[in-house]
């Protein structure tokens, strides 16, 4: 088994996705921008060989350098778990034959038009949206959507350029922000709570399922610094209320032509109890979204995925046992860390179910807050009861306080 790995560096998550494929057997070999004296011990441990590229994003470069230096080898797989890199590895699948979904497949689940234009074109309920590339025609299909609205970059990550829009000086204000975004979703903007549905699946059927709550909206952690944002996978995914997310996910699996690995969807629940599709990515959710599901089900599933995309197999129990919430602070003032408040009264009272702590410490240099999903660190902790791991989650997320100067 020769799988091509994209990125096995960057971000830190991959080199758990590399050291899983290598433990399932695979021979991992790396491409990246990384310098090759820069990969971590770990990597260099789990790559059978590594190739260092000057621009990963670069497709073409990429794929002539790889396709050189691999000139005479057998690749049965090219992975990638990073975003911005899916739609390059479908190109190498395709070029070289391989198995796995091709571009088009992948485009589905990377254009946030695309994707809801072939949810929609197959029955799923999606935001009403349209692809925008001028003020002009931004401005035309706000007419026809009417607000409140949202104006998206259209292979958009992390909340960037995201605005919604309720007015028509709001949307002249958005737009100037957004010049330097070529393509842009104009859609409807959808009230109620946000979901995740994350899958690994295989040929398109989920092996492992998992819904995830934000606690608030990512777009609202977005616009405001003094939110703790807050993310609780759920236990307990039979309630009746998940019952469309469920039949709603697995639909856009089917219709988006789904193949073997991970997929990270968000949707939201409305106050009327729908489910309503927001977008998708071939691809595991980040900031710590694995993490989480292991610690739900007490599983490895940076190996299980490498299991299910090399040998078709997913091995882990699927039991869920805890809620896990993640709970991300961002320290007030700038520069460096001070000192943490409330952290060691928190200890006291929740310490047993806490599993990670990764809080910057004093000394250390803010991070920017707006760049970063991880602020300035983490704390997670897990409950089976959902009541507990929310109150638990929201009061780390009140009482812990980072000061920075
Ligand atoms: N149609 C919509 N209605 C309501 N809220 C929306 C809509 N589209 C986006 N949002 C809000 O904006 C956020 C960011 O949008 P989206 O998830 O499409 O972009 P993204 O930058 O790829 O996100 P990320 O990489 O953070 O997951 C969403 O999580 C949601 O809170
Ligand atoms: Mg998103």
């Amino acid at each position: 088994m020769n799988v091509v790995f994209l990125s096995p560096h960057y971000p830190p998550e991959m080199q758990q996705y590399a050291r899983g494929l290598a433990e399932v057997g695979a021979r991992v070999y790396g491409v990246g921008d990384t310098p090759r004296a820069g990969l971590s011990f770990d990597v260099r441990r789990t790559l059978t060989d590594y190739l260092e590229v000057p621009r990963i994003l670069d497709e073409d470069d990429v794929i002539d350098r790889v396709s050189s230096w691999l000139r005479g080898r057998t690749i049965d797989r090219v992975l990638a778990n990073w975003e911005v890199l899916v739609v390059l590895a479908a190109r190498l699948r395709e070029r070289w034959g391989v198995p796995g979904m091709g571009a088009d497949t992948v485009e589905g689940f990377r254009d946030k038009q695309l994707m809801k234009e072939r949810l929609r074109a197959a029955g799923l309920r999606v935001a009403r949206s349209e692809r925008v590339r001028t003020v002009r025609e931004a401005r035309e299909a706000a007419e026809r959507i009417g607000y409140p609205l949202v104006l998206k970059p259209i292979a958009g990550a992390g909340s960037s350029d995201t605005y919604r829009v309720d007015t028509d000086d709001e949307l002249d204000r958005a737009l100037g922000r957004m010049g330097k975004v070529p393509e842009a979703s104009c859609e409807e903007f959808i009230h109620g709570a946000e979901f995740t549905f994350d899958t690994i699946c295989i040929g398109g059927r989920p092996m492992f399922e998992n819904i995830s709550s934000y606690l608030p909206k990512p777009l609202e952690c977005k616009l405001h610094e003094w939110i703790s944002p807050v993310v609780i996978t759920v236990r307990d995914m039979g309630q009746p209320r998940f019952a469309p997310a469920l039949d709603l996910g697995r639909k856009v699996l089917g219709a988006l032509g789904m193949g073997d690995g991970f997929t990270h969807m968000e949707w939201f629940l409305t106050p009327s109890g729908e489910a309503v599709f927001g977008e998708i990515g071939c691809r595991p959710g980040g900031a710590c979204l694995v993490d989480q599901m292991n610690y739900t089900i007490d599983a490895d599933l940076f190996r299980e995925w490498a299991r299910a995309v090399c040998w078709q197999a997913f091995e882990a129990s699927t039991e869920r046992r805890y809620n896990v919430g993640i709970v991300f602070k961002r320290a007030k003032g700038r520069g460096h860390i001070k000192s943490i408040v409330g952290l060691d009264e928190f200890m006291r009272r929740h310490g047993q179910w806490v599993v990670e702590d990764k809080l910057l410490r004093p000394g250390q240099q803010r991070r920017n807050w707006q760049q970063t999903l991880i602020s300035d660190g983490y704390l997670i902790m897990r409950h089976p009861d959902w009541d507990e791991a929310q109150k638990m989650a929201f009061s780390a997320a009140t009482e812990v306080v980072l000061y920075a100067e």
